[in-house]
Parts: C-alpha cells; structure tokens; sequence
C-alpha cells in the first residue's frame, strides 16, 4: 500500500505530476467536484492545526468525498489510554484514507504498519511535514516556474521546524539547489540533514544575519520559532523574536526574491510586508488546497 510518511516517498516525476495535476484543480476545480464521491478521509489531529486540517478536509470535500475525525488528542480515545496502532486499526476500518498529525517523531510508522488504508504524515513532532512540502513546492513552481538552479534562504527555527526539514530533503534532489540557512546557534539546520547535503555536495552555508544574504535569495523561507518544542520556556523568550521580516529589510532584496512561510506566523514577519508583491504566504494557503486534492486523488487511485 502506498502511503506518504515523508516527501521523499514521493520520486520527483510524482511530485512533477502532483504539481501539474494541482494546478490543474486549481483553474478548474469543478471538474473535480464529483470525482471522490463515497470515498471518506479520516483526520487524526493529535495537535493543533488550522490550515493542515482545514486544507484536507476541504480538499476531501472539493473532491466530493466526506470526511470524519478528531481534532484534538483530548478528544479521542487515547486520553483512556488506547495506543495509536489501536486507534489507527479502528478509524481505518471507517475511512478510505486518512491524515494524522502527531507530536511523536515517527508515529506516522507506527500506524503506517496497522492501518488498512494509506496514511499521510501531517506533521510528525519536529520532524517532518511533507504535504507542506507539497504546497511549498507548488508555490516554488508558480512563482519561479522551475525547482532548479534557486537560491533558497530558510530563516528562523530549524532545529524544530518540521516544514524546514522536509523542504530541504524535497529542494536537495534538483540541480543547481543552493540552501542558505539562517538561524542563531541553537536554533540549527539537525547535524543529520547538513550532513546528509554535505554527502551530495549540495553547496550550502550557515549564517546568523539575514541582511547579509538577503540581496543572493531566490527564495526566503521564513518560519515561526517552536514554542511547543522548547524544553524551557526562558530559551524560547530569548530567541522568538531573533528576526523580524519588515519592509526595510525587503528592500535589500531582488524584485525576483519570493517570500514563503507555513504559517502560522507569530512576529517573524511585519503584517506591513503582506501588501509586497513578492510576499506569496497567503496564496501559498490557497496551494495547500489544490495539491492537497491532487494528494488525496493519486492516493485513492493507487489504493482502489
Ligand atoms: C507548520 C507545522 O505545523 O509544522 N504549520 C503548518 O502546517 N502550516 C508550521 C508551524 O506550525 O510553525
């Protein structure tokens, strides 16, 4: 069975077709308003989630199909002690497919091996995020219409930023990729992902200003820093507001440069930039809809 626990279970001719079939839904969703009748998605939020979930569902019921789940841990029944093999086993015997959020690294594995019906990965604690990936990717090919030969800045938390982590496996298998990451000491790209780029010889470096790289960047990925994952609250107060993206600093950059972020944003980014043309974010939520059907679509094709 075919399920997606991270981004690079996807070849780059899937995610080639994901992206085209995205856009595709995009211009003209309602030739797809039918196409997924009958079919159920499950979401297992065991964390918070407005775009994630909402985009799924959304996505589910774009495609006709329906949807059932949770959107806390408190509300299911592992706050009575059920294990999540336990959990995956019962919600797959309901639905067509399903979506889990968990804040366990590699959980998606373990209910990978119980469950009847795909499972995709929708954000594993500080792991990995790959249908961000997607939408991320989507944004990337609309904007700069390719994945080669970018410049991509990645700004903020990326010790514990699960959507840096997978946009950087994603970005690393396209030629020309050079990574610039940006982030004060403790909040460094995991030694096993630079050392991973240092095997492929993928240029990149580490700095801590991003107003020193800022004019280079074909793309600036900036993203919030990670109170749920900071042991102590005093290291998280220190550091949250490390950079703050305004129009002053967007002046040094190229007309060319493409702002992104996951979202949600804290203060990494001044609402006074939202206006700037080079400042994607919000149409970046937009993508996580389409490519999300277009996720949903090839899942279900695949698993009859
Ligand atoms: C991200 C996540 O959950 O990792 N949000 C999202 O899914 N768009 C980013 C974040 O929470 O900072």
């Amino acid at each position: 069975m075919r399920h997606l626990i991270n981004i690079t279970d996807l070849t780059v001719e899937e995610i080639e077709e994901l992206v085209t079939l995205g856009e595709a839904m995009r211009a003209r969703p309602q030739d797809w308003r039918e196409t997924q009748r009958g079919r159920i998605l499950g979401t297992l939020f065991f964390e918070p989630s407005t775009r994630t979930r909402l985009s799924f569902e959304s996505a589910m019921l774009s495609l006709g199909g329906s949807v059932l789940g949770f959107a806390s841990a408190d509300s299911s029944s592992t706050s009575k002690g059920e294990s999540l093999q336990d959990t995956i086993r019962t919600v797959s015997s309901y639905c067509d497919i399903i979506a889990m959020r968990h804040p366990k690294e590699g959980a998606p594995i373990a209910a990978r091996m119980t469950s009847n019906v795909p499972v995709i990965n929708a954000g594993d604690g500080g792991h990995n995020h790959p249908t961000q990936t997607l939408t991320d990717l989507m944004t990337i090919r609309r904007e700069k219409g390719t994945f080669e030969g970018l410049t991509i800045g990645l700004c903020g938390d990326l010790k514990f930023g699960r959507t840096v982590h997978s946009l950087v496996l994603a970005m690393s298998r396209y030629a020309g990729t050079r990574f610039v990451f940006i982030s004060p000491p403790e909040l460094r790209l995991p030694g096993y992902l630079l050392e991973e780029l240092r095997e492929k010889g993928i240029p990149y470096e580490e700095v801590e200003r991003m107003e020193d790289v800022l004019p280079q960047l074909d793309i600036l990925y900036m993203t919030r820093v990670q109170r749920e994952r900071f042991f102590n609250e005093a290291d998280y107060v220190r550091l949250k507001d490390t950079y703050i993206l305004t129009p002053d600093k967007l002046a040094l950059a190229g007309e060319g440069l493409r702002v992104l972020h996951p979202l949600p944003r804290v203060n990494e980014i001044s609402p006074k930039v939202d206006d700037d043309p080079r400042a994607v974010y919000f149409d970046q939520v937009r993508n996580g809809r389409y490519i999300r059907m277009a996720l949903i679509t090839k899942l279900l094709e695949e698993n009859p």
